[in-house]
């Protein structure tokens, strides 16, 4: 079974072909960062005229690569939500009318769904059930999964959620937009113990995180610096910042590995690619044996390929497809939400 993914949730248009047999056949990407950076965010009007702009041309260049036609396609499966709505309608309008065509059914897909199960792309993927560390730009969840479409929220954040509080830290230190990957580059210089910053709720007995104070205490320490903060003040703030929050998320994804009585992690999301926290949890996971599985660095941001293997996995695990032709998306929509597949 051949199914087409597409993703369109946010600054990202990603198409991918992904095979129930011979796995993913090709994926192609178009990241906005470039056009939103500019405007130190994404400006949700741009996103969608841009994704608009992209996605006929990236399906080309997704048939191309993985030598197939659009009459090989059995479904297509795209981001239903969560996301911006009038990004997320451009996708889904695209991929119904594409589907309608064609005479395929559809899969309408969980944007969170496809992050977590983005580590089942690598060439060793851990079997069910795991817990899910979801760290993205909107998003901070531990997850108990047991299956497609089988998931146990066991703790979230109550405030921004990690990636976002990288960005807004990233912007205070005067880092470009987006800051996350750009301050984690710059902690890499830091030298640690010069600052200390807050590991918020790390004693609070539950798996819940609050990632808001340590913004402000970034903030406090940009503002007594006074003057235009230099390179080593800044570089070592990135690193007490990133300290402090992979310090957090690893210290409660191995407490929910064992409310959970589990021993498999897997960490999804576009935080997933920080170096420290996969040092970290790759250390405590040798120390305390546990397994840890992360997405390919490629697919840890948003991307078409776990679009495509989310829908592909719904459909194989006997989750109905849906006729073509009738469409809306869900800009809100929590994950523990979804029916099993
Ligand atoms: O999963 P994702 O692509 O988008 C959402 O679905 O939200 O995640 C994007 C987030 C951004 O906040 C970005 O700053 C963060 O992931 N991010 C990182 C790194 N690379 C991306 N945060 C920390 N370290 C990184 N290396
Ligand atoms: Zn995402």
């Amino acid at each position: 079974m051949l199914v087409l993914g597409v993703e369109s949730s946010c600054d990202e248009t990603g198409l991918a072909l992904y095979d129930s047999a011979a796995g993913l056949l090709a994926h192609a990407l178009h990241s906005q960062v470039a056009m939103h950076a500019e405007y130190g965010g994404v400006v949700p009007e741009l996103a969608s005229r841009d994704h608009i702009r992209r996605i006929v041309p990236l399906l080309r260049s997704t048939l191309a690569r993985a030598g197939k036609t659009l009459a090989d396609i059995d479904a297509v499966a795209y981001t239903r939500g969560p996301g911006l709505a009038g990004a997320l309608l451009v996708g889904c309008a695209f991929a119904e009318a594409l589907a309608l065509a064609l005479g395929r059914p559809t899969v309408p897909v969980h944007h969170l769904e496809g992050h977590l199960l983005s580590p089942l792309l690598a060439a060793d993927p851990p079997a069910f059930p795991f817990v899910a560390l979801l760290v993205s730009g909107g998003h901070t969840q531990l997850m108990k999964v047991t299956g497609v479409g089988a998931y146990e929220l066991l703790g979230e954040t109550l405030d921004d959620a990690a990636g976002e509080a990288f960005d807004k830290s990233a912007k205070l230190l005067g880092l470009p937009y987006p800051g996350g990957a750009l301050l984690s580059k710059l902690a890499e210089s830091g030298t640690p113990g010069v600052y200390t910053l807050p590991r918020p709720m790390l004693h609070s007995g539950d798996l819940d995180f609050s990632f808001s104070g340590l913004k402000t205490a970034v903030l406090t320490l940009v503002r007594e610096w006074g003057e235009v903060p230099d390179e080593r003040f800044r570089a070592d703030v990135a690193r007490a910042f990133q300290e402090a929050v992979v310090e957090v998320l690893a210290s409660k994804a191995q407490k929910a590995l064992k409310v959970a009585g589990l021993d498999r992690l897997v960490v999804a999301g576009g935080v997933g690619a920080n170096r420290q926290l996969r040092a970290t949890l790759d250390a405590a996971a040798k120390r305390r044996g546990f397994s840890v599985h992360y997405p390919e660095l490629e697919f840890c941001t948003d991307n078409g390929a776990m679009i495509a293997l989310a829908g592909c996995l719904r459909l194989m695990a006997g989750s109905p497809a849906k006729a073509a032709g009738s469409f809306a998306v869900q800009p809100r929509w929590p994950l523990t939400g979804l029916v099993p597949a």
